[in-house]
Parts: C-alpha cells; sequence; structure tokens
C-alpha cells in the first residue's frame, strides 16, 4: 500500500488517533489523506494532504481537525458510488474510519459492498460498539460528566435539593452508569434497565424521612428525559427538583490520558491491520489486548453488564 486515507467523527481522542495513524504510516513510508468532513468529503474529493508535521500539536485536541458531518448523502447508493470513484481517481489503496456505529457502518459498506480495503477505529462517547470493550472518548466524556456531577453535588447538598441529571450515550447506558457510580448519585435511569418512578419517588421521600435531603438521579437520554422524570417526581413527592441536561459538553475537551493512550494504540494497530491486508473490520481492545472485530460484528447492538454497577449503586447510596 502507498497511500491511505481517513475518514474521522468527533469526540475527544479522535485527534490523537489521527495523529498515530499518520506517523505510525509515515515511518511505513505510506502517504496519508485526510478526509474533510466525514463521508462528505469522499462524496465531493475534499481531501487535504497530512504529512507528520500536519498533526503536530493536537495530541490535546478536541474534535476532529478534519471536521465532519453526519452525510445524509453517503446513505444512497449514487452518492456511495461517487465516493468510490473518489478513492479509485486519487488512487487511494486503503481506508481508516475513525468513528462510532454510522462511521463503521459506512465502512462497512464501502469494504462489502465495494471491495475497498478498511479499517475502523471505535470512537465514540456511547461506547456502544460490538465486540470493543473501550471506544475513544467514552472515558473523557465520563470525567468530564463527573466534574458537572461534583459541582451539582455542591448546590444539591447546599440547599437540600432534588437533581435529575440527563446525559448522553444514544441508546446505551454505559456513561450513565460510570458516572452514576463515580458520583456518588443515589439513582440511575438506564435503557438496559426498566424503571419505576414510584419506587424512586418512595425513595426520595423515606430518605427525606431519615434527614437525607439531596438526591441526584442519572438519566440515560436513550431512556428518559430529564424533565420528565423530574416533573413526575415532583408530582409523586411534592418536593422541588432541578434539570441539567450535560449534552454535548460531554463529547467535547482534551481527552484523557487514558483515551490519549487507547488512540495511540489504535491508531497504530489499525495502520498494521490494514498494511497487513486485512480489511471489513475495526480494531478492539479485549483484556488490554488489541486485536480486531469484524466490521459486521462490530454494529450489532452491544449488550453491556449492568447489573453489577446498578446493584452496587442502589447499596451505596
Ligand atoms: O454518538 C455520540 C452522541 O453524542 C450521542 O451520545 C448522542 O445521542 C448523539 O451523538 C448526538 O448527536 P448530534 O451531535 O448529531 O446531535
Amino acid at each position: 500500500m502507498k497511500k491511505i486515507a481517513v475518514i474521522t467523527r468527533d469526540c475527544a481522542g479522535v485527534n490523537a488517533a489521527l495523529r498515530s495513524v499518520v506517523r505510525s504510516a509515515s515511518a511505513k513510508g505510506v502517504e496519508v489523506l485526510g478526509v474533510m468532513r466525514g463521508y462528505d468529503g469522499l462524496i465531493d474529493a475534499d481531501l487535504m494532504s497530512l504529512d507528520r508535521r500536519a498533526v503536530s500539536g493536537i495530541i490535546n485536541r478536541g474534535g476532529t481537525i478534519l471536521k465532519t458531518s453526519r452525510s445524509l448523502r453517503f446513505k444512497s447508493a449514487n452518492w456511495q458510488k461517487q465516493a468510490v470513484m473518489t478513492i479509485r481517481d486519487q488512487r487511494i489503496d486503503g481506508l481508516i474510519v475513525i468513528g462510532g456505529n454510522g462511521s463503521l457502518t459506512g465502512a462497512h459498506i464501502l469494504a462489502s459492498r465495494y471491495s475497498i480495503p478498511v479499517v475502523g477505529i471505535p470512537a465514540t462517547i456511547d461506547n456502544d460498539v460490538n465486540g470493543v470493550t473501550m471506544t475513544i472518548g467514552a472515558d473523557t466524556a465520563i470525567n468530564v460528566a463527573l466534574d458537572a456531577l461534583d459541582k451539582i453535588r455542591d448546590t444539591a447538598t447546599s440547599l437540600e435539593r432534588i437533581f435529575v441529571v440527563e446525559v448522553m450515550g444514544r441508546n446505551c447506558g454505559y456513561i450513565a452508569l460510570r458516572v452514576a457510580l463515580a458520583a456518588g448519585c443515589e439513582d440511575v435511569i438506564i435503557p438496559e434497565r426498566k424503571f419505576n418512578l414510584k419506587k424512586i419517588s418512595e425513595n426520595i421521600v423515606e430518605g427525606n424521612i431519615r434527614g437525607k435531603r439531596s438526591w441526584i438521579t442519572i438519566v440515560a437520554e436513550g431512556k428518559a428525559k430529564a424533565s420528565k422524570v423530574a416533573s413526575e417526581i415532583t408530582r409523586l413527592t411534592g418536593l422541588e427538583t432541578r434539570i441539567v441536561v450535560l449534552g454535548h459538553v460531554q463529547r467535547g475537551g482534551s481527552p484523557t490520558a487514558f483515551d490519549r493512550i487507547l488512540a495511540a494504540r489504535y491508531g497504530h494497530f489499525a495502520v498494521s491491520v490494514l498494511l497487513k491486508g486485512k480489511t471489513d473490520c475495526c480494531v478492539a481492545l479485549r483484556n488490554d489486548q488489541l486485536t480486531t472485530v469484524s466490521l459486521a460484528k462490530a454494529i450489532q447492538k452491544k449488550d453491556i453488564e449492568a447489573s453489577e454497577y446498578y446493584r452496587l449503586i442502589q447499596i451505596l447510596t
């Protein structure tokens, strides 16, 4: 392989992974092109040459220097063919796609339908890529949310208030469970478990009688809206509530050491996997060992282990 291209989605650690890909490929004498704005850039042949210097000073930067988009055009076969034309015209021998489920689904289409050599790098705050223990960006998202939660706790305690805090994660409760446990929250509502607002409200009232006056419930966006949960708690308990929706703050910011190290390892490994001729797969971490998983499997729904964390949160309340 003489020339490869990289497509990125955005979350903390993506730039660090891009840096690793570019420098690992350069070390093997392989030229790298960066695709601007995700799959749209492949359709429009919007590419930039990336040498070692081009990725200087980005290891600590959030987002993606290549910019990104959710390409609606790439969903149609005609535009996919246009993207493949760009790959052929530019003599691109292989592709590395850094992103979550949507990006990896696109990668799988290019590899399986158009025989383009593609390797994915899982990067999403949701940590919902099947067969992968950790995606780039999840650890930073948890730490960003934790920092916010510690601040919210100060107010909750001082004013003896009930807070309902909504975190991201799409249809996965990974972030919510970790944040709830790390911040010492009283309850958590996640897609992986049924929830009972009556029971949650009873617990709050009982706690109140025992003298516990502040309460933080974490809600995963994939299960419920913080506003609805809060108004229901107020209706059932007669107590005042406040909501916080953390939203996109969790996706940006400087990556944690964990995410930077993961990005460095994934980027380097993805290049070596691609150069060895493996395709239609995604790099993965299992038991701290680098491995691969097929893209067909990676984009399936991931079942996370929720019970242990959930139980622990209830016991430690
Ligand atoms: O997949 C990452 C994520 O941040 C999810 O947690 C969230 O549901 C979604 O993306 C938000 O998407 P957008 O940035 O397009 O609003």
